[in-house]
């Protein structure tokens, strides 16, 4: 096996020709060569979905597959969805505003995993969002403001978001008992 294999990959729109080694996880190549520490790793098993980025706009564990994998690919990560002026993407939005998160640590793949699903269905019901988002592990919000962030985020990119209706047909104040 040779000490070095050459990976030419574009991630968040940059081409990068690097040179690693063939065991290098693509999510250590983006954290430590690329020094993009926005995707977490937790359990690096692949069942908590830390680390999920888009591979070929499809949502991939980055603990699972080897930066060698990928020569020619094209990756998004959670760097990639805030604007070049710090704006923030519509799903990141939608997060904060639903309180989709708490210590952030699972953050980045949920907004991967719903960047994804949003890109496929535009405006998901929430057994869209439970299907695409159930491998993503929370310890803190008890899921129920993630599928409320991800259906709102998918009112934002659809330009219908702001009349306080929820995507249950609830306003806000109504599900502001339910959250956890
Ligand atoms: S760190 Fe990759 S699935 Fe948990
Ligand atoms: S917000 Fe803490 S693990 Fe999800």
């Amino acid at each position: 096996m040779p000490d070095e294999v050459r990976v030419r990959i574009t991630v968040n729109g940059t081409r990068h020709d690097l040179r690693t080694e063939p065991r290098t996880l693509l999510a250590d190549l983006l954290r430590n060569d690329l020094a993009l520490p926005g995707t977490h790793l937790g359990c690096e098993q692949g069942v908590c979905g830390a680390c999920t980025v888009l591979v070929d706009d499809v949502a991939t564990r980055s603990c699972l597959v080897f930066a060698a994998q990928l020569d020619g690919a094209s990756v998004r990560t959670v760097e990639s969805l805030a604007g070049a002026d710090g704006t923030l993407h519509p799903i990141q939005r939608a997060f904060t505003e639903e309180h989709g998160l708490q210590c952030g640590f699972c953050t980045p793949g949920m907004l991967m995993g719903a960047c994804e699903l949003l890109e496929r269905v535009p405006e998901p019901r929430r057994e869209d969002v439970e299907e695409a988002l159930g491998g993503n592990l929370c310890r803190c919000t008890g899921y129920q403001n993630i599928v409320r962030s991800v259906c709102a985020a998918g009112r934002l990119m659809a330009g219908q978001a702001s009349d306080g209706q929820t995507s249950d047909g609830q306003t806000s104040d109504e599900q502001s008992g339910v959250r956890a």
